[in-house]
């Protein structure tokens, strides 16, 4: 189909006419619903059906997957012996929630390096290559630090528990976005941002979880890990709030917003600095 093009933006790029809006043609809009309204479905039932079946199929009660087990664990050893119970059950979970996400975690910003390699832009408020290959070699520290703890702890890292399974489906969605050519850097960067904010919590949750259950040490490689994670998020979220902004209100006014934040921020305390920022400015 033929592409309608209207005019030109900045940078030469060329501007596309958005069709989507049923606004644009009101007349044919008014026909699309009066359309709707006389086709006969294809398919019996209605919503309310589609609850019941839903309903049916969640009182089944059949569960997304089964807790891990020990790697060496004997059946005649009780939990006691094994040093293996429901609690540590809930642990190699959660363990596995983080390992499916930090492995998911490297493959997004692998996909970002290459978008960012592929198409280089001249917006300096944009993260750097070496930036993101910071962040997606932490993000494989923290693979490694998961997969090495699940086994002291007797478990098997290869196992997709339950809530791992729920992780790897909801961390679809961003490497779809990061992988798309289509999509922008800043569209990555929101992707991102999704990403690490879920990440955040889930570290900050698995240090607690640890803690409560006595792996001190384990706490503290989470605690560790979960500073690095926060030094994502803030850079990332940095990243695509001035990429917006100067799209938004051009680079003059955003001086004055970034100006008016940091004075905010200063009279909120000293914020920790962006490590990854610094480097781009040697
Ligand atoms: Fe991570
Ligand atoms: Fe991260």
């Amino acid at each position: 189909m033929e592409k309608e093009v209207i005019g030109e933006i900045a940078g030469g790029q060329e501007l596309l006419v958005n069709r989507t809006g049923i606004l644009l043609n009101p007349e044919l809009g008014a026909e699309l619903i009066q359309g709707a309204k006389e086709t006969i479905p294809s398919s019996e039932g209605n919503g309310e059906n589609m609850e019941m079946e839903r309903a049916e199929y969640a009182q089944e009660g059949l569960p997304i997957g089964s807790y891990p087990s020990p790697v060496n664990g004997s059946e005649t050893e009780s939990p006691e012996e094994s040093g293996f119970d429901g609690r540590m059950a809930v642990l190699l979970d959660k363990l596995g929630e983080r390992l499916a996400f930090e492995r998911q975690g490297t493959r997004l910003y692998e996909a970002f390096i290459q978008k960012i390699e592929a198409m280089p832009i001249e917006d300096t408020d944009a993260p750097g290559a070496d930036d993101l290959r910071h962040i997606c070699n932490e993000e494989l520290e923290h693979f490694k630090l998961l997969q090495q703890a699940i086994v002291e702890l007797g478990g098997d890292a290869t196992v997709q528990t339950p809530s791992a399974d729920v992780a790897g489906v909801l961390s679809h969605g961003a490497l779809q976005i990061m992988s798309d050519p289509r999509t922008t850097i800043a569209q990555a960067l929101q992707a991102a941002l999704n990403a690490e904010l879920a990440d955040n919590d889930g570290w900050n949750m698995l240090q607690e979880v640890s803690e409560q259950l006595g792996h001190t040490d384990l706490a503290k490689q989470c605690a560790k890990a979960y500073e690095e994670e926060q030094e994502h998020l803030e850079n990332v979220r940095t990243w695509l709030s001035n990429m917006i902004l100067s799209e938004a209100v051009g680079q003059e006014a955003q001086t004055k917003t970034t100006a008016k934040r940091s004075n905010k921020s200063s009279r909120r305390g000293a914020k920790k600095k962006s490590g990854s920022n610094k480097r781009r400015k040697k």
